[in-house]
């Protein structure tokens, strides 16, 4: 039987003083969650204890191999002060379709949800409150074994540590700009574009350099087949708004489903805006959008909420949506999603977790 044990941290950390301090993933709280796997016997304790460096052996296969995977959720404050978490669940089970497909142990789900709340309990003050703030918690797992062969470890460490943050993109909800990338690709069917591995991300890293010298704030990845069909952005899924309705890429393997993704498309139906999963051709954006039938465009996700597009290029080809401004869909979008995580407004879904 695997038991939560914990141990509290003889000092702290200073927390920040103002929401100006925050950024997105800089500072880390007090402690920290570890459970370790050994091949034969499964998962260990789980330890909520001091927040503090790994020792690592360099020739661990995570420093080589990349056998990494992640997760991401929030944690907010009330109006009344209690904290809740959005949909924790489905976060854990997403982990373990990631474990999956890059052969990692599975987590108990109901077990680590029980022992992340121990640590937001001993670490709910680094929970803040300012507007656009909320405590993002970050589920990882790596393979811990000593080998320089191709393999799955045998070992595994399991951790989650906490970053009280701010807005994802510096500019809060603002219109970002987004160039859609037709050199690189993230992800091909087959892969592990669906799956939240670490290697995904450094992939994705040269593009994104290069978007930002041409003024782009994220790049929007086309299939990794015929560099033609809208896939996502970088940590968002993408949402356009036609003439026809509300319009999402299908999750076909090469893309995250995400978490936000899938809440946008409940509330979204609930507004009278069924969503209309389809292949969607980067052609056809731009023809519609140069037509002013591209109404609304917004990517979605935990650490950038509902992120509306200002401005999208495409090679030589420039629009600008909305009129560079948030859509009336994309804020009501926004405010309802973030009414819910705040607990402003009922949550009919289920989707909220008091901790
Ligand atoms: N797509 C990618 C590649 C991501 O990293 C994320 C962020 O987690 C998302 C989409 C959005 O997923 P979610 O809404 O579950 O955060
Ligand atoms: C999230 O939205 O939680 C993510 O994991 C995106 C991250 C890559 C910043």
């Amino acid at each position: 039987m695997q038991k939560i044990k914990i141990q509290t941290s003889a000092t702290q950390k200073a927390k920040p003083t103002s929401a100006g301090e925050l950024g997105f993933g800089k500072l880390f709280t007090d402690h920290m969650l570890v459970m370790d796997y050994a091949p034969g016997q499964g998962w260990g304790d789980i330890h909520v204890m001091p927040y503090a460096p790994f020792a690592m052996d360099p020739g661990c296969i995570v420093l080589h191999y990349a056998q990494t995977i992640f997760e991401g959720l929030k944690c907010y404050r009330r109006a009344d002060g209690a904290l809740q978490l959005f949909r924790p669940r489905d976060n854990f089970t997403r982990m373990n379709v990631s474990a999956r497909r890059m052969c990692m142990p599975e987590i108990d789900v109901e077990l680590v949800l029980e022992a992340l709340k121990a640590l937001l309990q001993l670490d709910g003050d680094w929970v803040p409150s300012w507007p656009g703030t909320s405590l993002y918690i970050r589920p990882t797992m790596i393979g811990t074994d000593t080998s320089l062969s191709v393999q799955a470890s045998g070992a595994y460490r399991f951790f989650i540590i906490l970053s009280p943050s701010g807005p994802y993109y510096a500019s809060g909800l603002a219109p970002v700009n987004i160039y859609v990338e037709d050199e690189y690709v993230r992800a091909v069917v087959g892969g592990v574009g669906f799956a939240k591995t670490g290697g995904n991300y450094a992939a994705s890293v040269l593009a994104g350099r290069v978007a930002a010298e041409k003024g782009f704030a994220q790049v929007l990845w086309l299939d990794g087949k015929e560099n033609r069909y809208v896939e996502e952005i970088g940590a968002m899924n993408m949402f356009f708004l036609m003439r026809e309705g509300l319009v999402t890429p299908p999750l076909n393997g090469s893309i995250l489903g995400g978490i936000t993704r899938d809440s946008i498309m409940a509330l979204a139906a609930g507004m009278g805006h069924p969503v209309i999963e389809r292949r969607l051709a980067i052609d056809e954006v731009f023809d519609a959008a140069e037509r002013g039938d591209v109404l609304e465009a917004f990517g979605t996700g935990t650490a950038a909420v509902v992120s509306p597009v200002g401005v999208l290029r495409w090679g030589d080809r420039q629009v600008t949506l909305s009129g560079g401004r948030i859509g009336v869909l994309t804020q009501r979008l926004y405010d309802t999603l973030t009414g819910i995580q705040l607990g402003r407004l009922p949550d009919t879904h289920g989707w909220v977790e008091v901790v």
